[in-house]
């Protein structure tokens, strides 16, 4: 049988955020306790993703070890887990070009993504015939670097949230692609589809967390002081309907502060069970509810990284131990791959 390997990576946009921590990592690190030991766990933070948009390469540097050491203080185990630089990996870039001959352009031009950032730039450039050469090749390909890391592990369950859903389907048919061209050499990927919760930003409970939003208060980071939360949390913009109830749709700041507290709730409260719970609280005490579940959510991962972000060398080795294991890995399928095509 084929044995079980997941693969998933981030970007390293420095250190995550309550979104990306609730949304993707946590279910990493679940997997260390739900996956059989004979499982493989490859995760991969992608630089060469990151290049996509510029930055001073100090930047990346530094971000790149930032999300390494948070990646080891919320529990990754270096030892259970393969964690490495996907650029330390070249069987990665290697073979998303060997994909990218038998992938469709059109596919790839129909993607969500490319899209948006495909109208974002015509809307933004008065001159229409500049829009080509604002747009770069690496945006475009995007998607088969993906396909790349993932099919060069032989990667058999994906853990994905649902703007990634296009993105595992492309993969799936560079897969298909390539074996009807060449054999059945490479596997199908399949999503690893677990109940994430979207984070709303604080400061703007009707649009996603994230790092692009300029506001600093808008976002938690998984290494935020107790005081940081406690404020931001304090903070955090709501509506005048007295009492706490639980209506995405018409009470959106209060309901993302109630997704916040059951997902951090140790009896595992629904968000409308918690609701219940706080239906004639003051604005004030339940935040100071949902603030106590998160600083014990979180307890530990800002020392950890503190600690981690201060040794250098150790941060090498454990980058150095994963990409030696990833390399191995890669290039099982690179031989293999290699051979079918001729190459
Ligand atoms: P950002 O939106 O800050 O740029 P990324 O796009 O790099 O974050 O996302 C990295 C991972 O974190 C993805 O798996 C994504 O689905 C997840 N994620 C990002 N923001 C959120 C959020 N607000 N809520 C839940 N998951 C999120
Ligand atoms: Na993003």
């Amino acid at each position: 049988a084929q044995p079980r390997v997941v693969f998933s990576g981030i970007q390293p946009t420095g250190v995550p955020h309550l979104g990306n921590y609730v949304g993707a990592l946590r279910q990493w690190v679940k997997l260390q306790r739900d996956e059989q030991p004979s499982t493989r766990l490859i995760y991969s933070i992608v630089d060469l993703h990151a290049i996509t948009v510029p930055q001073p390469p100090e930047t990346l540097r530094r971000r790149k070890r930032e999300v390494l050491a948070a990646l080891l203080a919320i529990g990754l185990d270096p030892e259970r887990c393969t964690i490495f630089y996907q650029s330390s990996v070249p069987a990665h870039s290697e073979l998303m070009w060997i994909l990218a001959c038998t992938a469709s352009v059109g596919y790839l031009s129909r993607m969500t993504q490319w899209k948006s950032k495909l109208s974002l730039a015509s809307s933004s450039t008065l001159e229409n015939k500049s829009v080509g050469s604002k747009l770069k090749l690496g945006l475009f390909s995007y998607p088969v670097l993906q396909a790349a890391d993932i099919l060069v592990h032989r990667a058999t369950h994906v853990p994905v949230g649902h703007d990634q859903q296009q993105h595992l389907e492309f993969a799936r048919e560079c897969v298909t692609n390539f074996n009807h061209a060449y054999g059945s050499h490479l596997v199908h990927p399949e999503t690893i589809v677990s109940p994430v919760q979207r984070i709303m930003s604080l400061t703007e409970p009707t649009s996603k967390m994230s790092k692009s939003h300029p506001a600093q208060r808008s976002r938690i980071l998984i290494t935020d002081t107790p005081q940081e939360i406690r404020s931001k949390i304090a903070t955090a913009l709501t509506d005048s309907t007295p009492g706490i109830s639980y209506d995405p749709a018409t009470r959106p700041g209060i309901s993302n502060l109630l997704e916040i507290l059951s997902v951090f709730d140790p009896e595992g409260r629904t968000p409308a069970q918690l609701a219940q719970e706080f239906a004639e609280a003051s604005p004030k005490v339940f935040k100071e509810a949902v603030a106590d579940a998160l600083v014990t959510g979180l307890h530990g991962i800002r020392d950890r990284y503190l600690e981690l972000s201060a040794d250098d060398s150790y941060l090498d080795r454990i980058e150095q131990h994963g990409a030696q294991k990833a390399q191995r890995s890669a290039e099982e399928t690179m031989d293999i791959v290699k051979a079918a095509v001729g190459l």
